[in-house]
Order: structure tokens, then sequence, then C-alpha cells
């Protein structure tokens, strides 16, 4: 088993591209922590994994709860030498100036506060390990821009970022570093959320293209954790063979 004694942190693992990640994780033998603030969906996750699996139940945004959950660890899985940084999300898409200034804060407080909170608080056990690494969840959208992507492009290009700057901060440290950047992917509840249960908008999303699978996503994450311990995947970007980058906008007169 490629993953056999390591123990993973999973943020977001309640559902999506977490959960994939969860059950690849769990099939090449690692013990999970999963997270997320819905505590049925974890529980019944933890039940179906047939691995060790602790379910901690807490929002990302909540500092306090993030530094107290990742500090009371039971001994069994306190030993955590891989953090996936998961959970996040997009809200609407409107251009500016016409957006809502709550999704805007949510965004930022979830997408780059919450995966600042989770990385500070479990770095200094990620130290202790002889080889650790950190997977961020980007996105295509933090690489290019889109018309109402606004605040979710430029928070996940915060991700892109920070991923290389955490990469220079532990050089040295056997800490690896890697940013996954998914274009759309299905078997999540990304466009849900993003159009807040407005069912129609969320399946237009995925009319008449076969996107990325969530266990695409997964995929990639155990390869990379999987490489000999020399090698740093820096990012892996996926997008689905039915989509393309197709340049820059152009307004004509
Ligand atoms: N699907 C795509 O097309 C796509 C493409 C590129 C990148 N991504 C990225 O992939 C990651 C996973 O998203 P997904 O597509 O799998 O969507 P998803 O199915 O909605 O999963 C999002 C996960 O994040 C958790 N989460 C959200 N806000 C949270 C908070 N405040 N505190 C704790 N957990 C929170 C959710 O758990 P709870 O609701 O239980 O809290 C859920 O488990 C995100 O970072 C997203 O930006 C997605």
């Amino acid at each position: 088993m490629q993953l056999n004694q390591k123990i993973i942190v999973i943020t977001g693992a309640s559902s999506g591209i977490g959960k994939a990640t969860a059950m690849a994780c769990a099939a090449a033998g690692a013990s999970l922590i999963i997270t997320g603030r819905r505590k049925d969906a974890l529980d019944a996750l933890a039940k179906e994994l047939a691995t060790p699996c602790l379910p901690l139940c807490f929002d990302v945004r909540d500092k306090d709860a993030v530094f107290s959950a990742f500090a009371s660890l039971p001994p069994e899985f306190s030993n955590v030498s891989v953090l996936i940084n998961n959970a996040g999300l997009a809200l609407g898409l409107e251009p500016v100036p016409h957006i809502n200034l709550d999704d805007w804060e949510q965004m930022v407080d979830t997408n780059i506060k919450g995966l600042l909170y989770c990385t500070q608080s479990l770095v200094p056990t990620l130290q202790k390990q002889p080889a650790a690494h950190i997977v961020n969840i980007g996105s295509t959208a933090g690489n290019y821009a889109y018309k109402g992507g606004n605040t979710y492009c430029a928070s996940k290009a915060f991700v892109h970022h920070f991923s290389d700057c955490l990469r220079t901060d532990f050089l040295g440290q056997n800490i690896r570093v890697t940013n996954i950047e998914p274009a759309m992917t299905e078997d999540t509840a990304f466009a849900d959320v993003r159009f807040k249960g407005d069912d129609a908008k969320a399946r237009g999303v995925y009319a008449g293209v076969q996107p990325l699978r969530a266990s695409d996503i997964a995929q990639s994450i155990v390869w990379a954790l999987t490489r000999p311990a020399h090698v740093n995947i820096n990012r892996i970007e996926l997008i689905p063979t039915a989509q393309a980058q197709a340049g820059l906008a152009v307004h004509r007169q």
C-alpha cells in the first residue's frame, strides 16, 4: 500500500473532491483525519472507509476552532505528515460592482484565511516528521480570469502563489508543497453552492460537457503524494478534454 503508515488531514472531506480524495487515500492505506462543517456527512464517510479515520467537525473560518481541533488530536492520529487544504467554495458569478459583499467575505475567509489557519496550526507537527507534504487545492481560476470570477479567481491565485512561497520557506526541511489546479469538476456540490441551490444554473455549468470527475483529481493527488521523497510536484493543472484556454476577451466598438 503506497500510503501505508501516513496520517493525512483532508479539509472539506464531506463532499466532492475532498471526499473522493479521502476514498483514494484510504484505498492506498493511509489513516485519515477528515474535516468539514457537516457532521453527519463526515460520520457516514468515516464508517464507509476501511481505514482508521477521525472525523472533526469545524468551520475553517473559525480560527480558534481550527487551532484547538489540531492541538488536541488523539495520540494515534497525532503524527500528521500530510495536509490536504481542500475546503473552499465559489459564491455567485456577478461582475463587479453587482456583487454581494457577504459572498466576497465568505470566499476570502474560507479559501484564503481558512487555508492559512489550517496550515499554520499543522506546520509544527509536519516539521517533526521525517517527510511531510502540503497539498493545496487551487484552481485553473487562479491562473485564468473569467467574467464574474473576480474574488474566487483571486483567492485561487493567492493559493497558487502561497504554495510557491511555502516551498521557499520550507527549503531544506523535507516538506513538499503541491498546488492542484483543476478546471470544472463534477461529482461535487461546487456549482450548487455557487448558485445557492438554483439547480437549473448549476446543471447548466456541465450541460453537454464531460467535466473532470472528483476521482480524477483524487488520483492526481495520490500520484503527487507517492512520488519519491526527492521529487516535488510543484503544480498539476487539469482540464477536461472538452475545455481550453480561449485567449483574451476583446471589446469591439
Ligand atoms: N468543482 C470544481 O469545478 C472545482 C474546480 C477547481 C477547484 N475546486 C476547488 O476544490 C475544492 C473542493 O470543492 P468541491 O468542488 O469538491 O466542492 P464541494 O463538493 O462543495 O466541497 C467543498 C468542501 O469544502 C467544505 N467547506 C466549505 N466551506 C467550509 C468551511 N467554511 N469550513 C469547513 N469546510 C468547508 C465543504 O464541507 P461542509 O459543507 O461540510 O463544511 C465541502 O466538504 C474547493 O477548494 C474548490 O474551490 C473545485
